[in-house]
């Protein structure tokens, strides 16, 4: 039986990347499988934050979950510091993760710069409770974007390195299969198609959120850097033109088509053509969910009470497991 977890960060209103990369995709999968979708706010405090904000970006990232398609009905849907589990295994996974592998992480690298010597150690260990998310249900499939690739293969080799040194010939911790899909896996930004679309630049122009009015999506749609050819009639043609096969992508990816199918109707077109064409798309897609966003956050006790329900049917799959991981260890169970 297929189970599938994901995370995602309280960074508020999600942007197109996260829609496009992972939030589209965790809506599509709950058709076929047993789906549990977590606010990762334990993540959230592994580089400096507001401790005044988090609480509402985290209301407002599940708002965001359930509007674009999420149903709490079907889905567990909660926050991860609702759920001691996480914490309970992160520890151990710490304790079997080695050194070495963690010094690999590039996003570790990237996320701490040059200023390494200062960052928090959660930053460093960041991937190990990343681990113990989806261990703690013990989950076969994560749905993400392209750039957590490198995480998932460090959470299969800390779930073998533990099935392993405390399992004998009965493998605990199963699998975990990436599920990373197409078109829209790695949204890149607006202003610079070489960086991906991302929370934390500085320009707001580069990234599309999930509650930008028609306006706001028109006005970043027109300024995206582009370059002065037409668009090609095929995919090849979009080398080396990175700005222009990132705006394709995103084309792609709402229409529910691929590069190819995208460049059969536009190709020979400028961007004049196009540009106007890809927000009137986005307007479409996106309205309808930043509609339903407001609503949900104008009702935060309804919200509430959903996510205190998530969180105990979290707690009802992962405190079994938990528990059993510590037995493995051998912690004294009373
Ligand atoms: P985060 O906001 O870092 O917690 O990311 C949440 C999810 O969105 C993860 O599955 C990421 O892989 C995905 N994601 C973030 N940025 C992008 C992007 N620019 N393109 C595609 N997927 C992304
Ligand atoms: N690290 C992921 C990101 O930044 C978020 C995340 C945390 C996650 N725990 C997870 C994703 C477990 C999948 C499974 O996008």
């Amino acid at each position: 039986m297929r189970r599938i977890f994901s995370g995602i960060q309280p960074t508020g209103i999600p942007h197109l990347g996260n829609y496009l990369g992972a939030v589209r995709n965790w809506v599509t999968l709950q058709e076929g499988a047993e789906c549990i979708y977590c606010v990762v706010d334990l993540h959230a405090i592994t580089q400096p934050h507001d401790p005044k904000a988090l609480a509402q970006a985290t209301r407002e990232m599940a708002a965001a979950l359930i509007a674009a398609g999420i149903d709490p009905e079907r889905s567990v849907l909660f926050h991860q510091s609702s759920v001691h589990a996480h914490v309970r295994l992160s520890w151990i996974l710490e304790c079997v993760a080695r050194i070495g592998w963690l010094n690999r992480m590039t996003q570790f690298k990237d996320k701490a710069g040059k200023n390494r010597e200062n960052v928090s150690c959660g930053l460093y260990t960041y991937p190990a409770l990343m681990a113990a998310d989806i261990l703690a249900y013990r989950a076969n499939a994560v749905p993400v974007g392209d750039d957590q690739r490198q995480h998932l293969e460090l959470a299969n080799d800390i779930a073998q390195k533990f099935n392993f040194d405390f399992c004998g010939e009965d493998p605990f911790f199963p699998v975990i299969e990436p599920v990373i899909f197409g078109p829209g896996a790695r949204v890149m930004s607006l202003r610079d198609g070489s960086k991906k679309m991302s929370k934390s630049d500085t320009s707001e122009q580069s990234r599309i959120s999930m509650t930008d009015d028609a306006d706001a999506i028109a006005l970043k749609i027109r300024r995206a850097k582009t370059d002065p050819e037409p668009l090609p009639s095929e995919p090849a043609g979009l080398e080396g033109r990175p700005e222009a096969a990132n705006l394709v992508g995103i084309y792609a990816a709402l229409a529910d088509t691929d590069t190819a199918g995208v460049l059969r109707q536009f190709g020979g077109q400028g961007f004049g053509v196009f540009k106007p064409a890809l927000s009137d798309l986005l307007v479409a897609k996106l309205s309808p969910i930043a509609t339903e966003t407001r609503r949900l956050l104008a009702d935060p006790a309804a919200l509430d009470a959903l996510l205190r329900r998530g969180a105990e049917q979290a707690r009802a799959i992962a405190e079994p497991i938990v528990d059993e991981a510590e037995r493995l260890v051998g912690f004294l169970k009373l």
